[in-house]
């Protein structure tokens, strides 16, 4: 069975494309290939999300596609992994169209599924683990600019929010050894990368018990910081109940730790927060905001936000943008309440907002956003600040584009001879000076 070619589409968060390199990683030992064209694969898979309804519509999509292929070439098989793997196991399995299903925790058994699968006889593993974190499988990269790679540090999350289906789609959370965290990283520097993001569902609860000591998240940024100046540290998600001082002050300590720290709020009233069980309250939120920005005033901060969970009103929905307005958040990922069964809302409370004014206030979230990301980048203007190079503007090939360490996005000339700057490529650190701006984009010059 040597040399099939496995064919993986990604849907959902950061971690799970960390996971199809997992994946890939597991299948190459095996003797599989890896490839882009869905037309020459034998296996094909779907790395699939079940964070909201339309995650996993669009999903079922796909599926009746890959159904397609398998109809028109004999010997093809098919699957879905992850999430929704976990969630939806029997209904995918009785669908009649997959001949296997695992979930996020069995990868290291997809070999051996794939092996066994014959017509009819479909395979399915969806078994959660208290110890898998996949800490001595080295992923095979699948991210095409080769400079900034994720590794996940932790997996599965033990916070149960009340409208969140992930605790019963990865498990129980769990950190890796973080040796092998540096060793991934120190390795993906030698091969070129300059930033690495540090992946899990709550990265302010890592927790390693060795027998030299505990390390907890600010240690281990700390330690993949020391590894080179050169190699930029960034991190997602952290949770607003548990970021640290500790951890802000390692930040401030480390120049290659970007100034940037994901922190969803949800939403900005303290009956939903309760609710939604959260555990931290408006107040608290905003006092970890104030924390940040004494320690390092240029940090960026961006959000999650849900609009239209179970019976909130025009006031919580105020309450939202009123923390919004006061926070003045340079990015935000913005979504419609989605209801996910089993999940305590779901148990708990009717999902009662109607479907239009969840909309509603959703494009209002959304048009406020716009307006603060506007202000937010307008504040830029005139700064200089060190980018990390990532490849040629989309726009225009004269033109390269790279983040800041606030995350933004900067577009700048890729030389300027008249002023002695040659040709900057991927992985090379330049400085800029900012002229303009969008909502979405830093434009500047080179310096
Ligand atoms: N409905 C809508 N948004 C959700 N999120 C998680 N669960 C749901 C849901 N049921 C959002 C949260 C989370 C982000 C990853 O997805 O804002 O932070
Ligand atoms: Fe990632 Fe959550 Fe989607 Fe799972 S459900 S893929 S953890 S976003």
């Amino acid at each position: 069975m040597s040399h099939r070619k496995v064919y993986i589409e990604t849907y959902g968060c950061q971690m799970n494309v960390n996971d199809t390199e997992v994946i890939f990683s597991i299948l190459a030992k095996a003797g599989y290939e890896r490839t882009e064209n869905m037309e020459e694969a034998d296996v094909l898979m779907a790395n699939t999300c079940s964070v909201r309804d339309n995650a996993e519509q669009r999903i079922w999509g796909r599926i009746d596609q890959f159904y397609g292929q398998k109809r028109l070439r004999e010997g093809v098989v098919t699957g879905i992994v992850g999430c929704m793997a976990e969630r939806l196991k029997d209904k995918l399995l009785e669908s009649g169209r997959v001949d296997f299903v695992a979930g996020p925790d069995t990868y290291r058994s997809l070999p051996s599924m794939l092996a066994a699968v014959r017509p009819g006889f479909p395979q399915i593993n969806v078994e959660l683990s208290r110890e898998e974190t996949y800490a001595d499988i080295e992923p095979v990269r699948i991210d095409k600019n080769g400079v900034s790679a994720f590794i996940s540090i932790m997996r599965g999350c033990n916070n149960v929010c009340s409208y969140c289906v992930v605790p019963y789609t990865r498990g129980a959370e769990r950190s890796r050894d973080p040796r092998t965290i540096v060793r991934e990283a120190c390795d993906l520097f030698s091969k070129g990368y300059r930033e690495v993001t540090l992946l899990g569902q709550n990265v302010d609860s890592y927790l390693w018990k060795g027998n030299d000591g505990d390390v907890d998240f600010a240690d281990l940024l700390a330690s993949v910081a020391a590894i080179s100046p050169d190699l930029r540290v960034r991190f997602s998600t952290s949770h607003p109940k548990d970021i640290s001082d500790k951890v802000i002050v390692t930040m401030s300590e480390h120049d290659n730790i970007c100034r940037h720290i994901h922190l969803p709020v949800q939403s900005g009233s303290d009956a939903m927060l309760e609710k939604m069980r959260r555990r931290y309250t408006r107040e608290w939120y905003l006092g970890r905001v104030a924390k940040i920005r004494e320690v390092m005033p240029d940090c960026a901060i961006t959000t999650d936000i849900i609009a239209g969970f179970c019976g909130e009103t025009l006031s919580d929905h105020e309450d939202t943008l009123s923390v919004m307005r006061a926070v003045g958040y340079d990015y935000a990922y913005m979504f419609q309440y989605s209801e996910r069964p089993g999940t305590l809302a779901a148990l708990k409370y009717p999902d009662d907002i109607p479907a239009e004014e969840k909309t509603r206030r959703l494009n209002e979230i959304i048009s406020l956003q716009n307006e603060l990301s506007l202000e937010s980048n307008r504040r830029d203007v005139g700064k200089t600040f060190k980018v990390l190079v990532e490849g040629p503007s989309k726009r225009d090939p004269k033109d390269s584009c790279g983040r800041a360490s606030n995350n933004k996005m900067c577009v700048f000339p890729s030389a300027v001879p008249e002023k002695g700057l040659s040709d900057c490529k991927a992985g090379d650190y330049v400085n800029v000076k900012v002229l303009s701006c969008t909502s979405a984009t830093l434009i500047c010059e080179r310096v």
